[in-house]
């Protein structure tokens, strides 16, 4: 695997790939890897003919300096799970290489109407920041395709819309969460939460599953409050929202409208053992 630290290099080499016909695969992450983000390697690999994975802990997409300080860092860890899962090319920058003298500014960038909900608004700035970090990974890495997980499902769909807005021409690819064994799904965060808390953390999918299965198109709304309910009587969670909302904008949903055939999905945030998880389930 070839490591590249600065995007003069990280160019060079993709323009030299694509000279010779050859398509990129992107996997952009913050490091901390786990078997979600080697499942989205395994999928570049089957799509595309070079893979590329960057790791990058983007100061400006936390909006909490103390998560922020948190943030599991293990880049020789990180290298190494690439590595063996056939990952071509690393791109590893520092926050010099990717803000140079910008004093981490953000492009402003119109996120919209999605800036303005769940993650949107609990997280002020956050997509601004994220928006600013993927524009320059996309503009180093130069990717056909991208791969990212739908457990930051929001997220995918700024991603979707920055690349309409700016006209780019890549295929931004969302991938299935992938969870333990108790159903909690895999993110660089559960390595802050103990044992008892890894438990305690598969309520989120409980309740997931719990809305699936039991809402018909009669009664979302009581289901709904049903599983706010079975969240609240735990003790130990901090809710931040639990919502359903139709699965290709986010908009709200008219709940008298319910139809069968529709896709809507469920969206869970919430804070255990000081951690901020998140999850959501299509229904
Ligand atoms: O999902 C993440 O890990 C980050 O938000 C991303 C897309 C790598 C941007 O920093």
């Amino acid at each position: 695997m070839l490591v590249f630290n600065t995007v003069e290099d990280i160019q060079y080499h993709i323009y030299d790939l694509k000279s010779n016909g050859k398509t990129i695969g992107f996997v952009p992450t913050m490091g901390a890897l786990h078997e979600g983000h080697l499942s989205l390697i395994r999928r570049s690999k089957a799509e595309c003919d070079i893979t590329v994975a960057s790791i990058f802990v983007n100061p400006t997409q936390f909006n909490d300096q103390k998560d922020f300080d948190k943030y599991p860092r293990m880049n020789e860890a990180d290298s190494q799970m690439l590595e063996k899962s056939g990952c071509d090319v690393l791109f590893l920058p520092d926050v010099v290489e990717m803000y140079q003298n910008s004093l981490l500014e953000v492009q402003p960038f119109d996120i919209g109407y999605l800036d303005t909900i769940l993650e949107g608004a609990k997280r002020p700035g956050h997509y601004q920041g994220v928006a600013t970090i993927v524009e320059k990974l996309f503009l180093s890495v130069l990717p056909d395709k991208v791969f990212m997980g739908l457990k930051d499902f929001q997220q995918v769909k700024v991603i979707e819309k920055l690349v309409r807005d700016k006209n780019m021409q890549i295929e931004i690819i969302g991938c299935p969460t992938l969870r333990e064994t108790n159903g909690l799904a895999m993110s660089s965060r559960n390595m802050r939460l103990s044992e008892d808390g890894k438990q305690k953390a598969s309520d989120i999918y409980q309740v997931l599953v719990y809305i699936k299965k039991h809402r018909t198109k009669d009664n979302p709304e009581r289901v709904l409050a049903q599983a706010k309910e079975m969240i609240a009587s735990k003790g130990y969670w901090n809710l931040e929202y639990l919502e359903l909302r139709h699965a290709h904008d986010l908009s709200e949903i008219d709940m008298e409208q319910w139809q069968e055939g529709v896709n809507y999905v469920a969206l869970y945030a919430g804070w255990l053992e000081g951690v901020r998880l998140i999850d959501n389930m299509s229904l």
